[in-house]
């Protein structure tokens, strides 16, 4: 089977409008599908550092003397790039969520079409996995993760169920999960709400806003001034940080404006928001929540 097919491919590559001799990083180089085509457009002296958290991720590594491959957490880009002597780069490149691969295989947890244990560790060295925040985790914070990233609006309902079926015995796989939660599960809207609830839990084990926040910001400060983001996101939560980022440097709220009513933007927004087309869609069902942000460090 194969590992991912890559989304937006062509646009995403462009956004970063290489130039032969850069440093680009694909933060999230899963079957390698981005990381292909910018070294395609890489002369003999530019370099690609990838990095995935997945160790599934490294028996795709890139056979070529330009490419370094990084087994860690993108929240550390800085860090690990310093480490490889690198300090600034040219362009990089985030094709955030979940790998096909990830989904496919059963015994990882993220999906619900299979009955499975409750995983969904991104990285097979965190500690935290989805048994621990559906066994582990107390009423307020149930609450808060259905809340926040499921945008559940029963999610009080959702955490007191989970809670009292767990009283009993430890709930431990997908079709436990299901049986619990089966009031909330409408015939018609089930794999819905399945998918939101799987969505809430998953955010939460990979800590995927904190990273995504802390990638953004060392993100802005590695980029050199002329240097390209390219950030495909999968849903609203991602897109509104990714999105807020660009226009404001920063998350929330507005820049401070200067005397005659400027404020300073650390990036310009590059071109209009990029969705998949249906031809696209058609052969890839997975690029359908798909959107695609470009900037350009100022
Ligand atoms: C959507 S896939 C990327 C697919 C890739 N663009 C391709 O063409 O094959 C996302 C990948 O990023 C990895 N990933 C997600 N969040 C990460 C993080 N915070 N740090 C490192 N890798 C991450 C996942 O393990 C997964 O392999």
């Amino acid at each position: 089977m194969e590992y991912h097919n890559p989304v937006l491919l062509k646009e995403t590559v462009d956004g970063l409008d290489i130039k032969p001799d850069g440093v680009y990083v694909d933060v999230t180089f899963g079957g390698g599908g981005h990381s292909k085509e910018i070294l395609k457009r890489l002369g003999p002296n530019g370099r690609l550092f990838g990095f995935d958290q997945d160790e599934d991720a490294l028996a795709n590594a890139l056979d070529d003397e330009r490419f370094t491959l990084i087994n860690e957490n993108f929240r550390f880009i800085k860090r690990f790039l310093r480490f490889h002597n690198v300090k600034s780069v040219d362009g990089i490149l985030a094709d955030l969520g979940v790998s096909s691969h990830q989904f496919d295989v059963a015994e990882r947890g993220f999906s619900t079409r299979f009955d499975a244990e409750l995983d969904m560790r991104m990285s097979q060295k965190n500690d935290l996995s989805a048994y621990g925040v559906v066994n582990e985790y107390d009423e307020a914070n149930l609450r808060r993760v259905f809340y926040d990233y499921g945008e559940l609006k029963n999610a009080p309902a959702i955490a007191r169920v989970i809670l009292e079926a767990r009283e009993h015995e430890p709930i431990k796989n997908t079709e436990q999960l299901k049986a619990v939660l089966s009031r909330f599960l409408p015939a018609h809207k089930s794999n819905k709400i399945l998918a939101q609830i799987y969505q809430a839990i998953r955010i939460e084990v990979n800590q995927e806003m904190d990273v995504l926040k802390e990638f953004l910001e060392q993100s802005l400060e590695i980029l050199k001034p002329g240097g390209r983001l390219s950030v495909i996101s999968y849903h609203s939560l991602e897109d509104r940080l990714v999105k807020r980022y660009i226009k404001n440097g920063m998350f929330e709220g507005e820049p401070e404006r200067d005397f005659f009513g400027n404020f300073s933007v650390p990036f310009k927004t590059i071109g209009k928001l990029i969705v998949p087309d249906d031809a696209e869609i058609r052969i890839n069902n997975r690029a359908r929540s798909a959107k695609l942000r470009i900037a350009e460090k100022i």
